[in-house]
């Protein structure tokens, strides 16, 4: 009986096998006559330009055909239709433009900030108030750069005592620092100017540039760090950037980094990587975008908790930035940045931006092969390093 019920189970596989040998052979002949067809589009891969209704898609329109080599040469500022230097009302980025307030089907209706958004992105430069412009005198093997807000002094405090613990790591070195905004009193923040001024002639960790702290203003913070890293920390090998409420596992990158090939190396960018999304149209979430900001779908992007790139990259992302009109959401214009550049971002399952299981929470075990869980509290950053660190750990 046995015997006969293997015998028909071996019949079924080896039939399996061949309509499967079949169907592949139908295939890939199907293939090979395809590459002799001549195949005629049959219809112009070109199109007309027009200009996009939402926003930030014009803007990026606008930064293209003016960044566009051979129609520069070839067209004169007189020539180009009027919607192409709708953003020349002044020659100063920096003032507030108020002709959005027209440009923008929507602008009355819109929340604040839209508004405030709309009318400063064309500003990319802002003062530095606090700088460390000795930090990467011994340039770092990785600079670990903390997206923080002037009030989270806890935060960052358990950052210095865990996994941002500063010098030499496992042979290597690490650098952290701490980006800041102004907390203002515009946004009924206290004065917390003396203490952020004790805080970084304590610690020599901080960077602060005068603009408005604000979430859609996180992509001001990203465009002012590159171009930070470029004149302050040129020769940093590697580069993690992530939020003040994460956990980082800094043997585990550290090991990481340490294994990659040199082209690997070079080309990294690694995170927890998002792909077919898009704007979210439901205005009750954090990450809401009318229409009439943006239409079509966003490139693959690494989520913002935290990233890890290359120097190399980070050189490259600074340049192409220019040519990228800003975005309210900062991870998604990091990936716009990338796609430019003809690069996409590469999905690492050790960063959890979106935690781990709830059970796996308390066991030290599971934090030894991943490199970044979010959120965590600074008494969780705290506790998790010292699991990690402890030479009696068993897993
Ligand atoms: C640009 O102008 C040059 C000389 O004026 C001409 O030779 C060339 O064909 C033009 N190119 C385009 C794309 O119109
Ligand atoms: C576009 O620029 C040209 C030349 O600077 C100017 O004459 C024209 O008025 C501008 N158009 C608009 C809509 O601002
Ligand atoms: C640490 O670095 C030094 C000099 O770069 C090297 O000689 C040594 O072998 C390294 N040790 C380990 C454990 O990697
Ligand atoms: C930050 O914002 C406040 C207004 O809220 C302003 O008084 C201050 O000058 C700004 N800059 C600095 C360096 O604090
Ligand atoms: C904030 O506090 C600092 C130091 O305590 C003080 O010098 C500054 O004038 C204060 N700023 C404002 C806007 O009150
Ligand atoms: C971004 O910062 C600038 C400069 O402080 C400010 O004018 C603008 O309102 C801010 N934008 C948002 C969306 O907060």
């Amino acid at each position: 009986m046995a015997r006969r019920r293997l015998k028909l189970v071996v019949m079924v596989i080896v039939m399996v096998n061949f309509f499967i040998f079949i169907i592949i052979s139908r295939h890939s002949s199907q293939d090979k006559n395809g590459l002799h067809k001549v195949r005629i589009p049959s219809k112009p891969f070109w199109s007309k330009l027009v200009p996009n209704v939402a926003y930030c898609n014009r803007q990026q329109q606008i930064l293209d055909l003016q960044n566009n080599h051979v129609l520069a040469a070839n067209f004169s500022a007189a020539d180009l239709p009027d919607w192409l230097n709708e953003t020349h009302s002044t020659s100063d980025p920096c003032q507030p433009n108020f002709r959005v307030t027209t440009q923008v089907k929507d602008y009355n209706s819109l929340p604040v900030r839209f508004k405030d958004f709309l009318i400063s992105m064309h500003c990319r430069s802002y003062p530095v108030i606090v700088d460390q412009p000795d930090i990467c005198k011994e340039p770092p093997f990785l600079l670990l750069a903390v997206k923080s807000l002037a009030p989270h002094f806890d935060r960052r405090q358990a950052i210095r005592q865990s996994w941002g613990r500063a010098g030499a790591i496992a042979n290597r070195t690490v650098v952290t620092v701490f980006l800041l905004g102004n907390a203002t009193s515009g946004d009924h923040h206290p004065n917390l100017s003396g203490m952020l001024r004790y805080e970084s002639v304590r610690h020599r960790d901080i960077i602060q540039w005068d603009y408005r702290d604000s979430f859609f203003n996180l992509t001001v913070k990203e465009v002012l760090f590159l171009e930070w890293i470029q004149t302050r920390c040129p020769g940093a090998r590697f580069i993690f950037k992530g939020d003040d409420d994460v956990f980082v596992n800094t043997h585990r990158i550290l090991d990481f980094l340490g294994g990659l090939s040199e082209p690997k190396a070079r080309d990294l960018f690694v995170g927890d990587v998002i792909t077919n999304a898009g704007p979210h149209r439901d205005k009750k979430v954090k990450y809401f975008i009318p229409e009439s900001m943006y239409t079509g779908a966003y490139p693959p992007y690494a989520g913002g908790g935290g990233y890890l790139y290359s120097g190399d990259i980070a050189a490259r992302l600074h340049s192409v930035s220019r040519h990228v009109a800003l975005y309210p959401i900062d991870d998604v214009y990091t990936g716009m940045c990338l796609r430019k550049l003809g690069l996409a971002p590469e999905k690492h399952k050790g960063f959890r931006t979106f935690d781990i299981e709830e059970k796996y929470r308390s066991n030290p075990c599971a934090y030894k092969s991943l490199m970044l869980v979010h959120p965590r509290t600074p008494q969780e950053m705290i506790q998790i390093w010292a699991w990690l660190s402890s030479p009696g750990l068993r897993c």
